[in-house]
């Protein structure tokens, strides 16, 4: 067994927790590698709710060593609020590494987001408020700051004198906001450096051993594929890569290790946030979904939009990420639907597209093509292996994995661990 990757395949919020969590205990290491506490994953043991943001949910078992990799943005605030959470619910983080390359959201990034949408007014993107564009923003300009200088108190020190002239220039002269105080960041964050140094490695040994090692490595991405900042819709996307290519750089495990690609789709549309989203339900339908589908977000609470599985960008994704193998999750969530749409591509100023346009503005206003189903009106809330699924619904699953261009190898009809009906474990092997 060697190494797997696992990303969202559509704007994220696909059941990535629960399929990480479901394969975990059969790897020896899970690898976070991109975004930040903008992320949420909620994984449901025995009826219980965990959920994560900037942990990986592969912690629910103790024998699984987890690492968030340098392409994280840690808010270690946030980090520890998580980090408490989990100890209270009895789950041990002794098996948790964080990378020193990692950078950190600082106090001024959550702020500066905020004023950044507003001043954007009506094309604000709708962000998770958590800092994470600016944090990146900084990552890319050269002025971020990485969880190992949390180790270094006077290098810190001397680089937020002068990291902290800029923001509060920004923050003062452009937004009229308050500055911040120096010395007050510098105590917070110092006080973080004790309760973080236990985690802190550099990850580069932990991941090549493993590697020569031939153990098996899985790299949980967050996010999804249009969420991407090359990608996705930009720029209505996250700021970093929810790609295979951005598992690869956010760990320093190289392309050439990787041996499998999963990808993990909703049997319908979600996306929270702005931007086009040709398949969207607007009206009784839609609304209908959004609550048998709980849509609301693990993150920031926000009602998600939702629409019909759109086949164009699943079959994008599933080509730019050489993604081998499909999740389909809360399948559950159509039961009861008397047909079931699929999108199969678009109509844009009178021309025929197989995958989602670069220009937003045709996507926004593009038709979207589809073609129609049965539904199969039970449940398959019982179901526990795939030919238990009502033949309407095996058709539908058959179909989305044809049209999507690979296998639908797990199909989830449930928050459970038992809801998932494994037709051949996505691992590589
Ligand atoms: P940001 O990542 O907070 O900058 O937000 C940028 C866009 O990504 C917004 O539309 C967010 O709603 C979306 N986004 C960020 N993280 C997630 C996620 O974990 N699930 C779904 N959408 C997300």
């Amino acid at each position: 067994m060697s190494v797997t990757i696992l990303i969202g395949g559509q704007w994220g919020d696909e059941g990535k927790g629960k399929v990480i969590d479901l394969l975990a205990d059969r790897v020896s290491m899970v690898v976070r590698s991109q975004g930040g506490n903008n992320a949420g994953h909620t994984v449901v043991v025995n009826g219980r709710e965990h959920r994560f943001h900037l942990v990986p949910s592969g912690i629910l078992n103790p024998a699984t060593l987890c690492v968030i990799g340098h392409g994280v943005v840690v808010d270690p605030r946030a980090f520890l609020q998580e980090l408490d959470l989990h100890h209270a619910d009895g789950i041990a983080t002794d098996n948790l590494v964080i990378s020193e390359r990692a950078h950190m959201v600082m106090p001024y990034h959550p702020v500066l987001d905020k004023l950044g949408e507003e001043l954007r007014g009506d094309d604000r993107l709708g962000t998770t408020f958590r800092g994470i564009g600016p944090a990146y923003e900084d990552k890319v300009r050269r002025i971020g700051f990485r969880i190992g200088d949390l180790q270094k108190p006077a290098f810190l020190e001397k680089k937020l004198r002068f990291v902290l002239r800029l923001k509060n220039e920004t923050l003062t002269r452009l937004y009229g906001a308050e500055p911040f105080d120096e010395s007050a960041i510098l105590d917070e964050y110092l006080g973080y450096a004790e309760l973080i140094d236990p985690y802190i490695r550099d990850i580069y040994p932990i991941i090549q051993d493993a590697l020569q090692r031939r153990r098996p490595i899985l790299l949980e991405g967050a996010q999804g594929v249009m969420l991407d900042i090359d990608t996705g819709t930009y720029p209505y996307v996250t700021s970093s890569s929810p790609t295979a290519g951005g598992a690869c750089t956010g760990s320093g495990i190289p392309p050439s290790r990787i041996d499998k690609t999963i990808g993990v789709f909703k049997a319908y549309t979600t996306r929270v946030g702005y931007g086009p989203f040709p398949t969207e339900l607007v009206g009784e339908l839609g609304d209908f979904i959004r609550e048998t589908g709980g849509e609301y977000g693990t993150t920031t609470g926000r009602a998600r939009r939702v629409g019909w599985y759109d086949a164009a960008v699943a079959r994008y994704a599933v080509a730019t990420n050489g993604i081998d193998s499909i999740v389909l999750t809360k399948v559950d969530v159509l039961d009861t639907l008397d047909r079931i749409r699929i999108c199969t591509g678009y109509r844009s100023k009178g021309e025929l597209w197989d995958h989602p346009m670069a220009n937003i503005s045709h996507l926004k206003h593009c038709d979207a093509i589809y073609e129609e189903l049965p539904g199969w009106k039970a449940s398959t809330r019982d179901c526990r292996s795939f030919d238990d699924l009502p033949p309407a619904c095996q058709a539908y699953v058959q179909r989305v994995g044809e049209l999507s261009g690979a296998e639908v190898d797990v199909v989830s009809v449930g928050p459970d661990r038992e809801h998932t009906l494994v037709r051949s474990l996505p691992l590589a092997a």
